[in-house]
């Protein structure tokens, strides 16, 4: 029986299981996904031994996935420009890698608002984490030629603007709303905002008209943002579609079938993030 997992830590609240679960079923595969918590220390060791664990391949979580670009042996293109790696697969003993979060961004926005890509106007992304460097990626591949990026810490906008270079410019966190002016895209990558954080402030008047708000967090999958965002007549699109999308690729490197993202996974996903 072939055998995936995904791999974090702690990983007790990944989706996973039950995206990839739904999909072996539904496709009649006899194979299992799990959750393996893997502690940072022993990080290196399992995923470089991850066929004597059992498995032909995994997702890589929170906080590991640069554990994984570090560990990988054939890292593709895409993971290499992003940084970091969330899906890794056996390949004639070789352990391969790359990051799907930036065709589950794409695929995500493509699928909710299918002219989201205005790049003629400026973006403007809040955070500098992991996320952001992928969606800055993705934006990028898309076209886009401005990208503002607003974080509270500024060395780390910095650190992303020494990677991507004169396409971005950095705003102080101070100033989010001001900001905004004229972009025709608007992405949350921050926490702020999580069922269990802060709410996120910020004005949203400065956008322009028919501008897209796009919040990657989906517990709640209708963020304050989100809300606020649709009460101004912005066109939005929630986090979810992201999660389910990025799954993809994985399932179908693990398995051999390329999985739908249908309206029932959507619906089974949310009954147990609202459970
Ligand atoms: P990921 O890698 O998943 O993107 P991360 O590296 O933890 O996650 O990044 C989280 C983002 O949320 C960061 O941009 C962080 O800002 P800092 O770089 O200043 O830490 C942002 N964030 C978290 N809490 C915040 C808060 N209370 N106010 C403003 N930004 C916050």
């Amino acid at each position: 029986m072939k055998r995936a997992c995904v791999i974090g830590w702690p990983v007790a609240h990944s989706r996973s299981p039950l995206i990839h679960g739904y999909w072996l079923k539904r496709y009649d595969i006899e194979g299992e996904y799990v959750k393996e918590p893997v502690h940072p220390e022993e990080i290196d060791g399992f995923i470089s031994d991850i066929a004597a664990h059992g498995y032909i391949g995994a997702n890589v979580t929170v906080p590991h996935k640069e554990a994984a670009f570090r560990v990988a042996e054939n890292i593709d293109a895409t993971a290499r420009n992003v940084g970091a790696v969330n899906t890794l697969w056996l390949q004639d003993g070789v352990l391969c890698a790359t990051n799907t979060d930036i065709y589950g961004f794409l695929r995500n926005l493509d699928d909710q608002v299918p002219d989201w890509d205005t790049t003629s106007l400026p973006a403007a992304i809040l955070g500098a984490g992991g996320a952001a460097r992928a969606i800055i990626g993705a934006l990028l591949d898309r076209g886009f030629n401005e990208i503002r990026l607003i974080n509270r810490t500024r060395e780390r906008a910095e650190n992303l603007a020494a990677i991507f270079g004169d396409v971005l410019s950095i705003h102080d966190w101070q100033v989010r709303s001001s900001a905004l002016r004229g972009c025709g895209l608007l992405v949350n990558t921050t926490t702020l905002g999580m069922k269990s954080s802060s709410p996120l402030e910020i004005e949203l008047n400065a956008l322009a008209p028919r501008a897209v708000v796009h919040d990657i967090i989906y517990a709640p999958l209708e963020t304050q943002l989100l809300a606020r965002a649709a009460q101004h007549g912005f066109r939005v699109a929630d986090g979810l579609g992201m999660l389910l999308h990025q799954a993809v690729p994985g399932f179908e490197k693990w398995f051999g079938v390329r999985p739908e993202v249908t309206r029932e996974l959507r619906n089974i996903v949310l009954a147990d993030l609202n459970a």
